[in-house]
């Protein structure tokens, strides 16, 4: 873990893309020693079992290979790892301390033979096209600007009915849980993160990347639009989080 170049981030909407790519660089390279515990502290460790579902809804079929993409410190590659021990799983990211430390807990629990991560970016994948039954991304996709670029990454690699499954922190339709969680992200967790990291710059970029994000409709459309069928958004949790689900046509 490394100190983070800048402790004040603009707003979202006034970055531009080049910005945005290195604050998020910045930010993960920040935070990887706390990364895991602040994750599960931050959502009531909701998001173990967000990632639980996202790997039951999995299907291996035809070349039993999982790609996690923007794999962090690698749960969700291991998550899967451990439901479907048959199922070889490769997990990219673009910061090499998430990747380094997903390595760690992998030597640790046993599973090199199984699981490996490396560096990669998910707009950009070296894999050739057809080489997975199955690619997810993780509360990752808020992070990218070109979301469009990344999803078309992750239909390529896939083999026809293959699936691309997104896993993102979402609002809740406005009412009583989008209040409760709006007070949540803007007057809650700022606090905490002051508490508990030396970048709480990272934690109010997190609640403007949430906030910013794509509604569901526009979300699963755009998945149609990069070519996937039978897209869906299931909500979890109050719809606090959501998990996307779209299969690759046959051309
Ligand atoms: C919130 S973390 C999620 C990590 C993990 N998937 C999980 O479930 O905990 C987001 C990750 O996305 C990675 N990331 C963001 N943009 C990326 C890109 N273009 N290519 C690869 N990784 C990226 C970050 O480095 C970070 O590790």
């Amino acid at each position: 873990m490394r100190e983070s170049k800048n402790q004040d981030y603009p707003p979202v909407q006034e970055m531009t893309d080049d910005q945005r790519i290195e604050i998020v660089k910045d930010i993960f390279a920040s935070v990887t020693d706390k990364y895991d515990f602040l994750n599960k502290f931050l959502s009531g460790r909701r998001d173990v079992a967000w990632r639980e579902r996202t790997v039951k809804e999995m299907n291996f079929f035809n070349t039993y290979r999982f790609l996690d993409v923007a794999t962090g410190t690698g749960d969700l590659a291991l998550d899967c790892t451990r439901k479907y021990p048959n199922v070889y799983v490769t997990g990219v990211d673009f910061v090499q301390e998430m990747v380094d430390r997903g390595n760690e807990k992998i030597t640790v629990q046993n599973l090199s033979d199984k699981v490996e991560l490396k560096w990669g970016d998910a707009t950009n994948l070296e894999f050739e096209d057809n080489t997975f039954d199955v690619t997810a991304m993780a509360f990752g996709i808020r992070n990218i600007p070109d979301k469009e670029k990344a999803l078309k990454e992750m239909k390529r690699i896939i083999v026809p009915d293959g699936q691309v499954m997104v896993l993102e922190l979402t609002t809740p339709e406005p009412g009583f849980w989008r209040s409760i969680y709006s007070f949540y992200l803007k007057g809650l967790l700022p606090k905490l993160a002051r508490i508990f990291t030396t970048n709480p710059s990272a934690y109010k970029y997190l609640a403007d990347s949430i906030i910013n994000f794509p509604t569901r409709r526009e979300f699963v459309a755009l998945m149609e639009s990069v070519g996937l069928k039978n897209c869906r958004a299931i909500p979890l949790t109050f719809g606090v989080c959501t998990l996307y689900i779209g299969k690759k046509k046959h051309e």
